[in-house]
C-alpha cells in the first residue's frame, strides 16, 4: 500500500464512529465534530457533549426516562407561542438564566451584580411615555406606586437620554398579554432619562404571581413540590448606545416570596425599598389609602449596547 493510503486508513480509524462499548461513545462523537470550523460552535458542543454523557452516566438513564426527557422537550417547545415562552420558563426555573446573568454581569460573577433574568414577558414595542407619566392604561387594582428613578455611571454620574422600558405584572397576577381584562400595553412604558439621569413614573404597586403552569414546566415544579410563585417586582430594561444594556428587575422589600423566588432572581442589590405611605398627600390628587412610592438608582457599565430577542411579540 503507498505510503499516502496508509496516512488516509490511520486517520480513518481514528476516526471511525464504529463504537465498541459504552466507553467510546463519547470520544467517536467529539472526533466528529472536531473540524467545525468555528472555534466557539467547536468549544461549546464539546463541552455540551461531554456533560451530556457523563449526566447519562452519572444517573444511569434509563430508556423510559429519555424517552420522558425528549417528549419533556418536545412539550416545552409545543407549548411555546407569540404570547408565551416555555423555553425562557424552563431555564429560569432551574436556575440557568439567573446563571447567565451572573456569568456575563458583575465581573463574571465576581460581584453584586445590578442585573437579573430577562424573563419570559418583556415585549419590544412598549409605549413611548413622557416622564412623570403613568403606566397605567386600563382600570387596575391595587394601591398608587410613584416610582423615582436614576441610572448612572459606575462613578455615579448621571447618563442622560438613557431608554428606561419598564414592565410589570397587574396585582391580579398577570401581565397584560396574559390577560383579556387589560388594555394593550398595560402596565408596559418607554422612558428616557433627563440631563439629570432621572425617570420617574406613576403605577401601581406590583403584586407577586404565579409562573404560568399550563405547560412541563407546572408538570416539574408539582413533581418537585415547588410553589410557582415569584416575589413582587418590576422589570426595567435600559438602553443606550455606549453602555452594557442593563437588564434588571427591583422587587418589593416586604413580599412573602423573596426568599423562595421559584426562578432565582432575587440578589439583595435588588431589594427595593417600596416605601408606605398612609397620611402625606401624593403627587395626584385622585390617590386615595395607602400609596407608595419607590427611589432607586441604576447603575449602567461602559460597554456593548445589544438588545435581547423579545420573548414574546
Ligand atoms: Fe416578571
Amino acid at each position: 500500500m503507498p505510503v499516502q493510503n496508509l496516512a488516509m486508513a490511520s486517520d480513518q480509524d481514528r476516526r471511525s464512529s464504529i463504537i465498541e462499548d459504552e466507553g467510546s461513545i463519547t470520544s467517536a462523537v467529539l472526533a466528529a465534530m472536531g473540524d467545525t470550523p468555528s472555534p466557539r460552535l467547536r468549544e461549546i458542543m464539546a463541552a455540551f457533549v461531554r456533560h451530556m454523557h457523563a449526566f447519562a452516566r452519572e444517573v444511569r438513564l434509563t430508556e423510559e426516562e429519555f424517552e420522558l426527557g425528549v417528549d419533556f422537550l418536545n412539550r416545552i417547545g409545543q407549548a411555546t407561542h407569540d404570547r408565551h415562552n416555555e423555553g425562557i420558563l424552563f431555564s429560569d426555573a432551574v436556575g440557568f438564566s439567573t446563571l447567565v446573568c451572573l456569568l456575563n454581569n458583575g465581573q463574571n460573577g465576581a460581584t453584586e451584580t445590578a442585573s437579573a433574568l430577562l424573563g419570559p414577558f418583556w415585549r419590544m414595542n412598549s409605549p413611548r411615555t413622557e416622564n412623570g407619566g403613568s403606566i397605567v392604561r386600563s382600570e387596575t387594582p391595587g394601591p398608587a406606586l410613584f416610582a423615582s428613578c436614576r441610572i448612572t455611571d459606575p462613578q455615579g454620574r448621571p447618563i442622560a437620554g438613557v431608554e428606561a422600558d419598564v414592565w410589570q405584572a397587574s396585582p391580579v397576577g398577570l401581565y397584560e398579554n396574559q390577560d383579556d381584562g387589560q388594555a394593550d400595553m398595560n402596565l408596559r412604558g418607554k422612558f428616557t432619562t433627563d440631563a439629570d439621569g432621572r425617570f420617574s413614573f406613576r403605577s401601581v404597586k406590583p403584586a407577586g404571581y404565579p409562573v404560568p403552569t399550563h405547560g412541563p414546566v407546572g408538570e416539574l415544579l408539582k413533581a418537585q413540590r415547588r410553589h410557582p410563585y415569584r416575589p413582587a417586582h418590576l422589570h426595567v430594561l435600559a438602553y443606550k448606545p455606549g453602555f452594557k444594556t442593563l437588564i434588571t428587575q427591583v422587587f418589593v422589600d416586604d413580599d412573602q416570596y423573596l426568599g423562595t423566588d421559584v426562578v432565582f432572581g432575587v440578589t439583595r442589590h435588588l431589594i427595593g425599598r417600596y416605601e408606605r405611605h398612609d397620611e402625606e398627600r401624593p403627587s395626584a390628587a385622585d390617590v386615595v389609602g395607602p400609596w407608595y412610592s419607590l427611589d432607586y438608582t441604576f447603575v449602567m457599565e461602559p460597554g456593548e449596547a445589544k438588545l435581547p430577542t423579545p420573548p414574546i411579540k
